[in-house]
This record gives C-alpha cells, structure tokens and sequence, in this order.
C-alpha cells in the first residue's frame, strides 16, 4: 500500500474512530512485499477489533469473501466503521460495493473508502475506474449514506504526504437512516439487467487492497500519467517564486517535457554536485524511469556530449528511448542484470537511485554500482524517506534501511582515526571522499584515499 493511503486512513482515524468499537477493512490482503503495510498497524492500542476481509485469501486477511457484491459471510449491521482502499478502482460495480458496505454498518456507523484520482493502468484483474469527489459524493448517495467528507489529495498545501501518482481521493459518509425499503434491491436488479451476467461472475474476483508503493510498480500497459499539469506548474510557480530558479528547476518547471516525480528540494542538491560535469561527455545513469522526463531533463542539462542511460524494471518504459537516451529494461534487484549492463555501460559517472525505492532494490544496486562508478564519481539515493517506513523495509533504525547503510559509512569514512579492531578500513574508507545528507536524498561523492589525510601546520 502506499503511503499516503496510510497518512490519510491515519487521518481519519484520528478523528473518527474510538475505542470498543469494531472495524471491517474491505480488501485487507497485503501482497507480496508488504508485509505489514495494511490499515491494521494504524489501530495499535486502540480497543478496536478489526476484520480484514478479501476476495482472495492471504496475509491480513481474516474473512475470505466468496462474492464481490454479496458479502454473506458479514451480518448486517455488525461494523461501527468499515475502511477500504485501493479497492475501489478495481471493482466494476463499486456503487454495489457501497451498498454492502452500507448494509455491514450499524446505524450511525462510518466507513472511509480511498481511491484513486490518477495513476497508471494496475490490473488486479481489472481497473475500472479513477474517482473525483464528486463521484465519491454521487456513489455514496446511491447507497444512501451521508457525505462528511469527500477530498483529492490535490497538492502537498493541505496533504504533505500527497503521493503524485496517485493522488488518492477520500469519502468518508455516514450510515444514517435504513435505505428505503426495497432500494438495495432495486439498484442491483439495475445493475444485473445493465450488464452482461457473466461479468458479475468469478472475474471479478479480485485481489482488492492491491496498489503497489509509493513508487509506480510494474504493469503490463502503462499510458503516460494522467496529468493536471497546469495545476502542477501553478503550484511550481507559488512554492519557487522569488527563488532564483537553476537550470533543472527552470526546465522542470517551465519547459515541455515528458513527466517528471521529484521532490522539490532536490534539484538544488542535483545542480550543487552536477553542474561540474555540464558540457562534458559524462555519462549519467538513473534507475526509475516512469514517464521519462527526469532523462529528458538529465540529457537538457549535460548537453548533447553527455550519455544518459536510463533503468527501469517496467518494459513500456523502452518507449521513453530517444535521441541521446538509452534506456535498459530490468529488474535493479538482479545482480544478473547488473552484470550485462555493466558491460554494456562501462563507465558511469554519476548514478541516480530513483526506482522501487525498497530497501533490498536501494542495497542490490548500491553493492553492484558503486564499486563500478569511476573513480571520482558520484552515486545518489532518493526518496529516503523509505527507509522509515515499514511498507518499504523501512523502519526508525532498523538494520539494512539505505539510511543506516548510509550511516555506516560515516563510520568508514573516518575508520583512519578508529582505535578499535571494531572499525577498520575497509573498501568504503579507501574509495568514498564526502557523504552529504539532504531530506530524502544521500550523495555519495567517490574518491580514491589511500590514508588518513595529512596534517600541515604552517
Ligand atoms: C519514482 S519512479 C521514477 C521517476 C523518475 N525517475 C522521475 O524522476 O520522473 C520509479 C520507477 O521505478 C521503477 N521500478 C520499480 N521497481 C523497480 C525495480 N525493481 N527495478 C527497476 N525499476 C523499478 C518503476 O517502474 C518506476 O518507473
């Protein structure tokens, strides 16, 4: 699950939700991976029962549902609060999801339902839809449950943790009164009569708390983002204005290009330690390719002698080829692949750490692309913030995060001066000359050394 999905069922709980009560999560299943990334962990010590319930059976899933818009298994009226995310785009009747949802609450009971407004194809079988709030609004008063809220988490004034993929909008609606009598069953026979039967059948079965993390996972077709970009470049000009603009800012945010995620705060980080390469035949390589902007940006910035290779795990991602940028179809997890491309690529100046963002991918590609990045190359991480959060691998402190990878070279970088057999030089003492910490992005400037520098008084 991603994590702004988690910051606002956060939010909702914080405000909503109380103790004694009991809670139905719809699509609770975590996949592969992620491990402890479900609402659940969001309830921890807080007197509430929670059910996680599924069409598939799996981790965190306490209640397999055997169909998608007759949840027997469920009495009526037994839930104080019923959550859901993810799960809406995928189903392709969600108005007779809301109206289970409203027949499984008690009276004055409350669910939150999260779903996106934007994102790539993700086929859990199906994907169906994106939803505005105005849809949100319109399928909960099809089930007859009140609106108290009903937000896109548009921009990241209001919504810090606004994942720009996604873009999740939010309903949370209350169970008022009893549907009229008859109502349920007079919009599903609708339904029945408006469709072909046989897609009501086992196909919809789907793995409903599906989406990938933070970052675009990979999907058998993906179209370029769905883009309120004028929207976006509004909100450049707001965050940047009287800032005087660098090169990469002005490009990102003032010139046509295919799309690009990335932090705000990084593009001073970027032009502080690339601008000395600009003109140069450098070659630059970045993992995460996505919309392909960043490798348009990458290639605007070096200049026409510059190689620019792009990695990525999603094949589609091939189509961002063009004049000048190479890009490379594979999995940064495979030490396999990093091989070949280490042949194909036999220098890299400077490396880019934009893909899956977990703390396995962020170790495997750090292990096998550092020792081949050239003698005073640079090597950075981004997106950090991974390494807090369990979802990713992460974890405040927890071994194995990038971070505290990080850390430990702080350790090697000074082992000289070390008076303990605990730390000794090691490969990192002699080839990295400067570690720089930036929120959410580490640079790690390489450089030969072959001993503690000396000490001149004059
Ligand atoms: C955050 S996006 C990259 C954004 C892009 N660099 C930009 O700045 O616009 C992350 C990308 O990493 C890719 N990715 C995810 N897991 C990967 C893996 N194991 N190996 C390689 N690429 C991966 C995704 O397909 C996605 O395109």
């Amino acid at each position: 699950m991603h994590e702004s999905s988690r910051e606002n069922m956060r939010v909702f709980i914080e405000k909503y939700v109380r103790g004694g009560t009991r809670l139905l999560d719809v699509g609770s299943r975590e996949v592969d991976g992620q491990s402890g990334s479900s609402y659940r962990g969001l309830l921890a010590g807080m007197d509430v029962e929670y059910t996680g319930c599924d069409m598939d059976p799996g981790q965190n899933v306490d209640v397999v549902l055997r169909r998608p818009y007759a949840w027997s298994e469920l009495p009526a009226g037994s839930f104080d609060y019923v959550v859901s995310g993810q799960m809406l785009e995928h189903a392709e009747f969600p108005w007779l999801t809301l109206l289970e949802i409203h027949r499984v609450l008690r009276p004055g009971g409350i669910c939150c339902v999260i779903a996106p407004s934007a994102g790539f194809m993700h086929n859990y079988p199906l994907d169906c839809y994106r939803y505005y709030p105005d849809g949100m609004v319109a399928l909960a008063h099809t089930a007859h449950l009140q609106v108290l809220e009903a937000y896109t988490n548009w921009s990241y004034e209001g919504y810090p943790w606004l994942d720009p993929v996604w873009k999740d909008t939010v309903l949370i609606a209350r169970k008022e009164k009893k549907l009229l009598r008859n109502w349920a069953a007079g919009v599903k026979r609708a339904a029945y009569h408006a469709v072909s039967p046989r897609s009501l059948g086992p196909v919809s079965r789907t793995s409903l708390n599906s989406s990938g993390p933070g970052c675009p996972p990979p999907s058998e077709s993906r179209p370029a983002p769905s883009s309120d970009e004028a929207q976006q470049r509004d909100l450049f000009r707001r965050l940047t204005a009287g800032k005087p603009l660098n090169d990469l800012e002005r490009f990102f945010g003032e010139e046509e290009h295919l799309p690009i995620y990335k932090c705000l705060n990084y593009f001073d980080v970027y032009d502080r330690y690339f601008s000395r390469y600009r003109g140069s035949p450098v070659t630059i390589l970045e993992i995460g390719v996505a919309g392909g902007g960043s490798l348009q940006m990458w290639k605007n910035y070096f200049g026409p002698l510059s190689r620019v290779v792009g990695v990525d795990i999603d094949p589609e991602c091939k189509k961002r080829e063009e004049a000048g940028i190479e890009i490379f179809i594979g999995d940064q997890r495979d030490r396999d692949f990093w091989r070949a491309l280490k042949a194909a690529v036999p220098r890299v100046d400077i490396l880019l750490d934009d893909g899956g963002h977990t703390m396995e991918q962020q170790a495997v590609a750090f292990e096998e692309m550092f020792p081949h990045l050239a003698p005073d190359g640079l090597y950075l991480c981004e997106d950090l913030h991974t390494s807090y959060r369990p979802g990713y691998g992460g974890g405040y402190l927890r071994p194995g995060t990038f971070v505290e990878r990080a850390k430990a070279l702080v350790d090697s970088l000074n082992a000289w001066h070390s008076e303990t057999p605990a730390l000794r030089p090691d490969v990192y003492t002699r080839s990295i000359r400067g570690l720089h910490f930036y929120d959410g992005i580490v640079v790690v400037e390489k450089g030969s050394r072959t001993g503690p520098p000396d000490i001149l008084r004059i």
